[in-house]
């Protein structure tokens, strides 16, 4: 099948020539499709719009894959660990208690310290690049390391520390002649955790499903949690998935279809409900609904009252990523990292207005929520869900909007969207209504009783994972794209041909973060799981790294590798283009489970040489250039 942009007009917002004036009918590509999906292919022709540094995107010597207990990053290049799981974040007028090496911190320690398990992070500059804030997410915790003796035994005050270990964090950083320091105590420092409240904004704020014992107006929740992704919004907030909400709450062993849909089960991961009745659903039934929302936070404010933005749906939200219509609409991009789930955007009814975040308070509660569809010849639909549009009427169970947004999954079913190898993050190319999403891996596809490979995920038992990337039609709000693949991950050599990926450059498996740099180098960041690499099956790939793309030409260098068992997640670049900030999510994973309290460092002493503790690194160019050159 064919795939070219000819009916699509071009945007050429930096002066780049538009695909009319660059390509011609000898130069277009044919697609066999799947497997075939060239890296260099069709976006190739368009120059890049970088704002930063010209020549050669990709300019360092690439390292070699690593199974070493460390992080290792190009020749020429120095990583300095800043900011660790437990470092006080200095909270002005507050206390610095100092991370104990046995984890015997309490919870309100933890509540002053930073999180576990970073994830998503930005930078917001105060000084340029040489001061800032860094807010970054912390996805979950590893109970087996947070507590002295582990979960045994599972008290109240350990489900309290967990739930403060998870959330947000607002530092201030400055750069001291290269060296970044936290800056502390800072008026700006802020812990957000499970118990922090927030306001609820948009169609479902106050919604019948929305309403619990103890918030009768369905108007205020407490806390966020599974905040995997982030992303930074033009008026300066902060942006934060509420990922696999489900693994925290217990229902009854009979699930409703409700329930079910979303993965309730009698089981949870973390077991908070065994101490805090407000994740047991059977107690407190609509407190789920409450979860799974994309949050917004502003974080120049520390009194401002965050807020979950209904409106973009509720999802097993990765991230929410933000680019700009030519009218000045804000368009949130999204996927729900879960086997067979979908991508979604919203397109804000209004613009954003100057003034940052408090003129734009709103913004977020008004707009159209589309789905994705990728059809095998190529084109891409958004599919509005909108109450009383198609099936989305009451007669199908959809009361109203709120009750769509809440029950987004089973809107999207009835619409009939793709079902993806779990989307998690995405770039935005704005100048050239490109789009990337990363699908990190789906060992169930094409399993008994799932759904088979179709054009858009094209490998059974997709273990390697792969990133796709659309092109939106005449602006950012049109229903209609092209799409192709940027790449196949997977090492050439691998036994089993599904594996195999089309990786021109140095391999890697199960691609998570992404960041598009101001010089248009795509990052690329993996989390293929400590137990299937202790099977083997990444064999030559090594520990989980970061590798930059340019995706003019497809070419792909590693960057970076991770100490044993950690995932890289998160990065944001100062504004220089100078400092990259990488987090380093779970050193020491456990394969198959939590870490064992009494040998807390048997998989990795990164990078205290003790407790294993995720943490941000900043990382410079020795003589003092532009990161990635
Ligand atoms: Fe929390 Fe999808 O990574
Ligand atoms: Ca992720
Ligand atoms: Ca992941
Ligand atoms: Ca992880």
């Amino acid at each position: 099948m064919a795939k070219d942009f000819d009916q699509m007009e071009d945007s050429n917002r930096c002066g780049n020539p538009s695909i009319h004036q660059v390509s011609d009918p000898a130069r277009r590509q044919v697609i066999a499709g799947g497997l075939g999906l060239a890296a260099a292919g069709l976006f190739a022709p368009l120059a890049g719009c970088a704002s930063l540094g010209g020549g050669p995107k990709l300019g360092f010597k690439p390292i070699a894959a690593s199974a070493a207990d460390s992080l290792v990053v190009p020749e020429g290049y120095v990583a300095q660990v800043l900011a660790p799981w437990g470092e006080p974040i200095g909270v002005a007028g507050a206390a610095m208690p100092t991370m104990k090496e046995d984890a015997s911190s309490t919870a309100a320690e933890q509540a002053l310290q930073m999180g576990m398990h970073h994830d998503g992070v930005h930078y917001y500059p105060i000084d340029g690049a040489q001061r800032g804030l860094l807010v970054m997410n912390h996805e979950y915790t590893d109970d087996g390391l947070l507590h002295k003796d582990g979960m045994t035994p599972w008290t109240a005050e350990k489900v309290k520390k967990a739930q403060a270990a998870h959330g947000i964090s607002v530092i201030e950083v400055e750069n001291q002649g290269g060296r970044w320091q936290m800056v502390r105590p800072s008026k700006y420092a802020r812990r957000i955790t499970a118990n922090t409240p927030f306001n609820l904004g948009g169609p479902a704020a106050g919604h019948a499903l929305m309403k619990t014992a103890a918030d009768p107006t369905g108007q205020r929740v407490l806390g966020t949690f599974n905040n995997c992704a982030s992303g930074k919004t033009p008026w300066g907030t902060y942006l934060s998935g509420e990922e696999n909400f489900h693994n925290y709450f217990v229902t009854s062993d009979k699930p409703d279809a409700h329930q079910k849909r979303w993965g309730l089960s009698a089981k949870s991961r973390f077991r908070w409900a065994e101490h805090d009745p407000r994740f047991d659903a059977r107690i407190n039934p609509n407190e789920p609904n409450r979860f799974g929302w994309v949050v917004e936070v502003d974080p120049t404010d520390p009194q401002s009252v965050p807020v979950k933005r209904t409106a973009l749906g509720r999802a097993a939200h990765e991230g929410a990523w933000v680019a700009v219509t030519r009218d000045g609409r804000a368009v949130v991009y999204s996927g729900e990292d879960a086997r067979f789930e979908y991508i979604y955007k919203f397109v804000s009814r209004d613009r954003i207005a100057p003034g940052g975040a408090k003129a734009n308070r709103e913004l977020l509660d008004h707009g159209t929520l589309y789905v994705a569809r990728f059809d095998a010849d190529g084109s891409g639909h958004w599919m509005a869900l909108v109450h009383g549009q198609g099936p989305l009427t009451a007669t199908n169970g959809f009361a109203n909007q709120g009750e769509v947004l809440i029950k987004a999954r089973q809107a999207s079913d009835a619409l009939g969207a793709t079902k993806m190898d779990r989307p998690e993050w995405l770039a935005i190319d704005q100048d050239k209504r490109e789009v990337y999403c990363t699908l990190t891996n789906n060992s169930a596809r094409g399993a008994s009783g799932r759904p088979g490979v179709d054009a858009a995920n094209p490998r059974a038992n997709n273990k390697m994972g792969h990133i796709i990337r659309w092109r939106e039609g005449g602006d950012f709000d049109s229903l209609q794209m092209r799409w192709d693949h940027l790449v196949l991950a997977g090492d050439p050599a691998n036994p089993r041909s599904e594996d195999r990926g089309n990786i021109k450059g140095d391999i890697f498996a199960c691609p998570d973060g992404l960041m598009l740099d101001a010089r248009g180098v795509l990052w690329i960041q993996t989390d293929a799981s400590a137990t299937e690499m202790n099977a083997g099956i990444f064999k030559n790939i090594g520990n989980n790294q970061m590798l930059a793309c340019d995706p003019l030409t497809g070419e792909i260098r590693r960057f970076l590798t991770g100490p044993i068992n950690c995932e890289i997640t998160g990065a944001t670049m100062a504004p220089d283009g100078k400092t990259l900030f990488v987090n380093i999510q779970h050193p020491g994973e456990n394969p198959g489970g939590l870490n064992d309290p009494a040998k807390p460092s048997r998989y990795s002493k990164w990078p205290m040489g003790g407790r294993p503790r995720s943490a941000t690194v900043a990382i410079r160019k020795i003589d003092g250039g532009l990161v990635g050159t």
